[in-house]
């Protein structure tokens, strides 16, 4: 039994990692982008905003690819398109659309950050922005991943007043509640006291009851001796 339990016990672990291992294999080895965890980002006119995007790849890459566009209701653009060499090279830019667009991003010591700046934003920049990769290494696999850039002319506060009520608001209700529990506990308490006052009172008489009883008991117990 114990013989035939390990070589089983054996094949399920290698079988967990196998399937840990399919697991991991589209999710961390092969090509990604990402603009981080931000889906929309907020610009005020006339500001610098930073693009970000970076990729990673397990198999490495070389002359690799790499592109971002522009995708709003009436246009679609490249804006920028480049090319990596190597991991110890960085980013050589070939075509550019507009100039004030900057690559930020560095490629060396495996930073694989190709962001771009967006300067002197104007209200019609709003609008889609993707970063493209392509890795020749891994069979020109592609992938992309997009942005929403939206300026507006003031960036505005986050309003508190709201969470501000709502918490006091909550606050207030926590407190009553607690003071209603404190006061149902006070009630109780004093119930039981004034409950046990007059169990008291009646365990006290009860037990006079007792002793009257009990006296006419030990009158009874003296009287079956006289008996025999
Ligand atoms: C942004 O736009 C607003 C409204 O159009 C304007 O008043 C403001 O001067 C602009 N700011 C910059 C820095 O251009
Ligand atoms: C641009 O965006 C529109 C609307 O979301 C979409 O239908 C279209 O396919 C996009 N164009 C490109 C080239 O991705
Ligand atoms: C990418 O580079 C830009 C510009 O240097 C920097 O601000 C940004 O934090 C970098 N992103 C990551 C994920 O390292």
């Amino acid at each position: 039994m114990s013989r035939a339990g390990k070589p089983g016990k054996a094949r399920a672990t290698w079988l967990g990692i196998g399937l840990l291992g399919l697991f991991l294999l589209p999710t961390s080895l092969s090509l990604e982008v990402s603009v981080g965890k931000a889906t929309t980002i907020y610009a005020v006119n006339g500001t610098a905003i930073l693009l970000p995007c970076t990729f990673s790849s397990c198999f490495g890459f070389e002359n690799l690819r790499f592109w971002w566009s522009y995708n709003s209701s009436d246009t679609y653009r490249i804006l920028i398109d480049g090319i990596v060499k190597n991991e110890k090279s960085d980013p050589k830019v070939r075509l550019k659309d507009d100039d004030r667009i900057t690559l930020e991003g560095t490629t060396k010591e495996k930073m694989n950050n190709i962001s771009i700046q967006l300067s002197n934003v104007e209200f019609s920049d709003t609008g889609k922005y993707s970063c493209y990769v392509r890795n020749p290494k891994e069979k020109d696999l592609q992938h992309h991943a997009t942005i929403f850039l939206q300026v507006v002319d003031k960036l505005e506060e986050v309003d508190n007043t709201v969470t501000l009520i709502i918490l006091s608001v909550v606050g207030g209700v926590i407190g009553l509640l607690i003071c209603i529990l404190l006061l149902k506990k006070l009630i109780t308490f004093i119930l039981k006291k004034t409950r046990e006052k007059k169990k008291e009172c009646l365990v006290s008489s009860s037990g006079n009851d007792n002793t009257e009883n009990g006296l006419p008991g030990s009158k009874a117990e003296e009287k079956p001796p006289t008996k025999v």
